[in-house]
């Protein structure tokens, strides 16, 4: 990991002189310049096994792709990041390009698009195989759940949205400080996990992660964790695509749990707006929704969730004395990209502060992705239905001190969870 490290920092040094020769002696701007920005924004998915429709890894792999690139950097499709700069807040997941990276790498694009030097050109990340957290925890998940049946995805046709339930058998409670969900990235585009409680009733406070192209996995801890109470379920929401195969899927989640007590128990939550009821022929329908903080917490990431008609999404804070903050703002919202904006620095939220939810609709004929602009549309799972979801992750102080002892896991603790083939899984 180190090495790599040092490998990018090395990239980046090589790449700022470079730069600014550039700008001394009209030198053009070649793809050793330029190859730190695709190693940090664009290898996380443009790589042979993931999502993306090809490999970014090498010049020669990306030197066929240039004029696309260039199309797709300038109208901002690519990386997929949403916010709005200007008013939202900080978020440590931004992948989006900076306005001086556009400019370079279209610079390239519009000089040849040319190799440069090799020896500059510093060789592409080593991405991590199998389990991402197990890197960085230094151990592999303590449990992990599979989808109870193999699930096939046909080789072409609409995207896929469905459900798939995973009873946990757990017979404790237990508090998890990180969640990877794996599958076939093949088909799998994305998916979101949430918790129904031992109550059976759909826990909507329970989301317990998500993965989309490019993220994998949640970390919580050492300082925070989730609950999972004894006898809950696992509900994965899955959306797959299919490419022209016919594939098979199984995913897994992987979950690491507390060794040591930790201060903040995680929560989700989200502002709804079951009964939206969208006319035909309106472009520009708003639905609003609020969720008051009973006690202090403080905020740290934001998903928006709509279907094919879902057109911007705001997050406001109003803070008991009146004073209001806007977290997040995504004016162009994509439903092709489900991201979760992790801030940078937590928000602390007095007691009685509310979290608005803002967001349009746009239900007429100039959507390209409407299914019906005839159609009066209203709440529901389908594709064709639509939903406003705020959803945010926030935290809070423990009240009471978590004992180690109760977070010792015993020797076969997990063994009644047998796992089953991984066929067709990967
Ligand atoms: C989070 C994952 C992700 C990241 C990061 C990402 N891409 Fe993509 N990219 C995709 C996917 C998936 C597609 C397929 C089209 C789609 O679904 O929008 C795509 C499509 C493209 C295309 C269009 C290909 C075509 O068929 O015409 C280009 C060009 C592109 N990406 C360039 C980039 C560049 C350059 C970067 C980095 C600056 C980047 N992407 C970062 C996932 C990603």
């Amino acid at each position: 990991m180190k090495r790599w490290l040092a490998f990018a920092l090395i990239g980046v040094a090589v790449a700022g002189s470079v730069h600014a020769q550039t700008a001394k002696t009209n030198k053009k701007v070649t793809y050793a310049d330029i190859q730190p920005i695709f190693r940090d924004k664009c290898m996380a998915c443009h790589r042979p096994g993931e999502i993306a429709p090809m490999s970014l890894l090498t010049y020669e792999e990306t030197r066929p792709w240039a004029k696309s690139i260039r199309k797709e950097i300038k109208r901002k499709a690519m990386p997929p990041w949403h916010a709005d700069k200007e008013t939202s807040k900080i978020f440590r997941n931004d992948i989006s390009l900076s306005d001086e990276e556009i400019d370079r790498i279209v610079a390239w694009v519009d000089a040849g698009a040319e190799r440069g030097n090799s020896a500059n050109i510093a060789p592409p990340p080593r991405f991590l195989e199998g389990w991402q957290v197990a890197n960085i925890l230094g151990r592999p998940p303590d449990v992990i759940l599979y989808m109870q049946e193999e699930y096939t995805i046909p080789a072409s046709g609409e995207d896929i949205n469905k459900d798939f339930e995973i009873p946990t058998n757990f017979k404790r409670d237990y508090w998890v400080i990180a969640s990877e969900v794996r599958g076939n990235s093949r088909v799998v585009h994305h998916n979101t996990t949430t918790v129904r409680g031992p109550d059976g009733a759909r826990d909507r406070t329970g989301r317990l992660s998500s993965a989309v192209p490019g993220k994998l996995f949640d970390l919580f801890g050492p300082e925070s964790a989730k609950l999972i109470k004894a006898g809950s379920t696992v509900v994965f929401g899955m959306h797959y695509h299919p490419y022209g195969k016919e594939e098979k899927d199984r995913s897994k989640i992987g979950l690491w749990l507390a060794e040591i007590p930790f201060v903040f128990r995680m929560h989700s939550s989200v502002v709804a707006d079951p009964d939206l009821r969208i006319p035909p022929m309106n472009g520009n329908f708003l639905s609003v929704g609020e969720y008051t903080f009973e006690e202090d917490s403080e905020i740290t990431a934001m998903k928006p969730h709509m279907h094919y008609r879902g057109k911007d999404m705001e997050y406001k804070v109003l803070f008991p004395d009146g004073r209001k903050e806007v977290l997040l703002s995504v004016p162009a919202y994509d439903f092709n990209w489900q991201i979760n904006y992790e801030l940078k620095q937590p928000v602390f939220v007095p007691k009685g502060s509310k979290m608005l939810v803002r967001a349009h609709f746009d239900n007429s004929p100039t959507n390209p992705w409407n299914p019906d602009p005839e159609a009066e549309v209203l709440w529901g799972s389908d594709s064709s239905d639509e939903m406003m979801e705020g959803w945010f992750d926030f935290r809070r102080k423990l009240d009471v001190k978590v004992d180690p002892e109760e977070l010792k896991l015993k020797p076969g603790e997990f063994d009644h969870i047998i796992p089953p083939s991984e066929a067709g899984s990967e």
